[in-house]
């Protein structure tokens, strides 16, 4: 895609990888909505509070967005929690609900409220976002990665169901990217200018996924033999959980 010249709405777009997107689409040219709950953080570009976790507030923001830009032909889904889990502990529970809630439910939530505008418009993009996790498990982040797994297979699915509609369907794949927090615990976590980067440059090139370098080895760790290595190295991780 030609970054230049849309509406597009970025649902998650009000800080990190979301905010930092928002800000190419405008930089080249397109009219951007970024929405979430926290919109009150958000200066120089257009908002709309959401919740994805309900319904109404949806509804409502879908509402608010199309009486303004009819014209809306991209929509980003980048809403996400990233929350660790102890599975012995069956306190973990509540982070399960609030990520699958988020992460995967209020992904196709905001899908559905959309896609019969863009079916009606006869063309336009849907962009997920899943992860490198979703493909290649993080022990300590385990509802995480079911939730971003669910993700790809939503995607794919969608894919299909709307050939023909000229609507595409493309689905991020981000490494670890020093957003949300990272910055401060994970050293290899990318910067977020480089990561953009590389996803404009792969945006362009019309692929069903967009899959930076550093994503590749999670992306393609089954395919190349190396899943239960990097597996085994990232449950190392497991031993920072209290009590192990
Ligand atoms: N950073 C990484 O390493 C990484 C790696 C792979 C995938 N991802 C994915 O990339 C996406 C963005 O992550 P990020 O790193 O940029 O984290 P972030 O800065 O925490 O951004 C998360 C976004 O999700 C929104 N959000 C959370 N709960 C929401 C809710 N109930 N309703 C509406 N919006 C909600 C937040 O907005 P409000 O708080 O304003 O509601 C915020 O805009 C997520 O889907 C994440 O899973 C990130």
């Amino acid at each position: 895609m030609n970054m230049s010249g849309h509406t597009v709405l970025i649902v998650g777009g009000t800080s990190g990888i979301g905010r930092g997107l928002a800000q190419r689409f405008l930089d080249a040219g397109s009219t951007v909505v970024v929405g979430g709950r926290n919109t009150a953080a958000v200066e120089e570009v257009e908002t709309v509070p959401i919740d994805v976790t309900d319904a109404e507030s949806v509804l409502r923001a879908r509402d608010e967005v199309l009486a303004k830009h009819p014209d809306l032909d991209v929509l980003v889904t980048m809403s996400g929690v990233m929350l660790m889990e102890d599975l012995r502990d069956p306190a973990h529970f509540a982070n399960a609900e609030t990520t699958i809630a988020v992460n995967l439910l209020g992904t196709i939530r905001v899908i559905d409220a959309f896609t019969p505008h863009l079916i009606g418009l006869g063309r336009g993009q849907i962009i997920t976002v899943s992860s490198g996790i979703g493909f290649m498990p993080f022990p300590l982040m385990p509802t995480y990665g079911a939730s971003k797994a669910g993700v790809h297979a939503y995607t794919e699915a969608l894919r299909a169901q709307l050939a023909g509609t000229g609507v595409q369907v493309t689905e991020l794949v981000p490494p670890a990217v020093a957003t949300a927090g990272q910055e401060k615990i994970n050293p290899a976590a990318l910067p977020l200018d480089g990561f953009l980067d590389e996803v404009v440059g792969l945006l362009s090139t019309d692929a069903n996924e967009i899959v930076v370098e550093r994503a590749l080895p999670l992306r393609w760790a089954e395919r190349d033999g190396t899943y239960a290595e990097l597996l085994e190295r990232r449950s190392q991780a497991l031993n920072t959980l209290p009590g192990r």
